[in-house]
């Protein structure tokens, strides 16, 4: 479960060098096993939330907990902990590291990890999400979507509680975008599942549905 309190998140405006609010969640939680799609206008703050649940960034204020762990209470070290044992990411550009091959990338998401997730769970994965003839592959020699299938590899490997897409379909064509939704709703049987979207037919596919701009905070929208 994961539970936002009296939240604001924003950031320094490079142009003003003043703090701009961009989010504001004064009470807002996700049950454990909800599959969330989340969508708005571009700029308004949906990589900033998933940022937020992962640990990547704090909020100025307010409180978020997962689990029952107030991860915005946590330094940098143990947030990056918390999210290698308990959060999948599959991130809107794929950050992939281009001189490894699909296997090694993937062996990437059980190096920090305190779970001791045994390396034969990698192939497990690739082969999970249809790799299997291409485990030794570099980015540069996979298409988009295969790509993208390494990532959804990598953010589960460790089995975590909580898989968070950021876009997963948004450089694919129709019949691979309908693969790849399918792929994480199936992998994220049970988990929470929540993804990013600005894809109407996406959108569609999920029970559960979140528009940013119930949190926007005005002056977010007039900076963009
Ligand atoms: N490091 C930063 N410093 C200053 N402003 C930032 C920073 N990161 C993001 N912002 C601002 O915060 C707002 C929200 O950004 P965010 O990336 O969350 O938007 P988004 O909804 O994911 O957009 P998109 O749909 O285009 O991916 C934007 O207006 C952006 O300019
Ligand atoms: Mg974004």
């Amino acid at each position: 479960m994961i539970v936002f309190e009296n939240v604001e998140k924003g950031y320094i405006n490079p142009e003003t060098n003043r703090f701009q609010s961009v989010l504001r969640i004064d009470d807002y939680s996700v049950p454990n096993g909800r599959h969330l799609a989340v969508s708005g206008p571009s700029g308004t703050g949906k990589t900033t939330l998933l940022h937020l649940i992962s640990g990547l960034l704090k909020p100025e204020q307010g409180q978020i907990t997962i689990n029952n762990v107030v991860i915005s209470g946590l330094s940098e070290s143990e947030r990056d902990r918390f999210r290698a044992d308990n959060i999948g990411y599959v991130f809107q550009s794929f950050n992939l590291l281009d001189g490894f091959t699909a296997l090694e990338n993937v062996k990437v998401g059980l190096m920090f990890s305190g779970k001791g997730a045994k390396k034969h769970q990698a192939e497990h994965m690739l082969d999970r999400v249809g790799l299997a003839d291409r485990m030794h592959y570099k980015p540069s020699q996979l298409s988009v979507g295969q790509q993208q299938r390494v990532c959804i590899a990598r953010a589960l490997v460790n089995n975590p509680d909580i898989l968070l897409a950021d876009e997963p379909t948004g450089n694919l064509d129709p019949a691979t975008s309908a693969e790849v939704l399918q792929l994480l709703k199936e992998t994220a049987a049970g988990k929470i599942l929540i993804t990013v979207t600005h894809e109407q037919d996406v959108i569609n596919q999920f029970d559960h549905q979140l528009n940013i701009e119930r949190f926007t905070q005005p002056s977010t929208q007039e900076a963009v």
